[in-house]
């Protein structure tokens, strides 16, 4: 065992808790995915299939769904709502491997990499259209206009982020409102839509959207140590891509303020001037390590994650509540 591997995993949790209480819902919801992904223009389904068909956790529609039926939900109204949060951060996926360059997402070919970066972007455009006019159908105009505050903010977190890049100066306030945005706003929206569809009481709706904000900040945390701590085998996508991509995240800004004077050159050349080696990312992995950026940076992970259980008390205590509660763990001990 390395010593990133012995940073995880921390309070052991799980996905599989909640998942079990909603499979016949989102399998329902993949159902409505399936058939919304559908276009006679081929190079549609084919390359949107290719993401979707790779998996991924559905965390944000499992999200909405659990947040639609704690609130009493009957019948199938809030299932669209989900399959359209889905649809949402599909979209981001393929927008973000494009401004990323990432080569491997869902453990496959990046999309772009194999349709090229315009088909890329512009399915994922179709696939933002298609979550709106599922929102339509669903008929809660307060749902749509959290989900759409939520797309525009993303896209908001997304550009902030990029002319960010290569910032050694960025701040770590600043840091939190990128992943805040680019991340938690959906995670947020998502659990805050459902419980509106289902109509729950104004106390209820904060409760859930604090619940999904500070998962989301808990869950970009983890995502960020991931990215030196975790192996692309298991993540299936590259670890490293924020280094290349001279991103500022917390373990590396962490880094940077506690290697001091020593390393500043390194951290100059390789952040600020984009020129990178080889053997930099290996060196940069170890810094941080070395300093406890990393252990850091998942023990503020655990304190979001602590505020995300916390935000459910106002819940009696049930097996969605402890679902929950279990995702939040999972949320900073997952390695993929
Ligand atoms: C990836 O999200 C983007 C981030 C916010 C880090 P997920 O890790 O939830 O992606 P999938 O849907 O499971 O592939
Ligand atoms: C994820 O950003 C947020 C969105 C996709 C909007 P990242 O760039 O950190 O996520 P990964 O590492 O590519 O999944
Ligand atoms: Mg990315
Ligand atoms: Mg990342």
């Amino acid at each position: 065992m390395d010593a990133a591997e012995a940073l995880f995993p921390r309070k052991p949790g799980s996905v599989d808790r909640l998942a079990a209480l909603a499979r016949e819902d989102m399998a329902k919801v993949d159902v409505i995915i399936r058939a919304r992904m559908q276009s006679p223009v081929s190079v549609i389904p084919s390359l949107a299939d290719h993401i979707i068909e790779a998996g991924g956790k559905r965390l944000r529609p499992l999200l909405a769904v659990v947040a639609w039926r704690v609130a009493g939900a009957r019948g199938d109204g809030g299932l669209k709502l989900a399959a359209a949060v889905e649809f949402i951060h599909t979209a981001t996926l393929l927008h973000d491997d494009v401004v990323d360059s990432s080569r491997l997402r869902r453990g496959k070919l990046a999309a772009h990499l194999i349709w090229g970066a315009p088909s890329s972007v512009l399915v994922g455009d179709f696939l933002f259209a298609r979550a709106f006019e599922l929102m339509v159908e669903t008929g809660s105009l307060r749902a749509m206009e959290i989900l759409s505050r939520a797309s525009r903010v993303i896209a908001e977190g997304e550009v902030l982020q990029l002319t960010r890049a290569h910032d050694l100066k960025l701040t770590q306030d600043t840091y939190l409102e990128i992943i805040s945005a680019k991340t938690a706003e959906l995670f947020a929206a998502a659990a805050e839509a459902g419980a509106v569809t289902a109509g729950a009481s104004a106390a209820h709706c904060a409760a859930l959207r604090a619940y999904g904000l500070n998962l989301g900040l808990a869950f970009q945390l983890a995502d960020d140590a991931l990215d030196y701590g975790g192996v692309t085998e298991t993540l299936g996508k590259d670890a490293g891509d924020d280094f290349r991509e001279g991103k500022a995240t917390l373990p590396l800004l962490l880094a940077m303020a506690r290697t001091g004077p020593r390393e500043v050159e390194f951290w100059e050349r390789a952040i600020g001037r984009k020129e990178q080696t080889e053997l930099d990312f290996r060196k940069a992995r170890d810094l941080i390590i070395a300093v406890g950026a990393l252990d850091a940076t998942l023990t503020l992970a655990d304190e979001y994650a602590d505020n995300a259980k916390a935000a459910l008390s106002v819940f009696p205590m049930s097996d969605w509540r402890a679902g929950l509660e279990s995702l939040a763990d999972f949320a900073v001990s997952r390695r993929a």
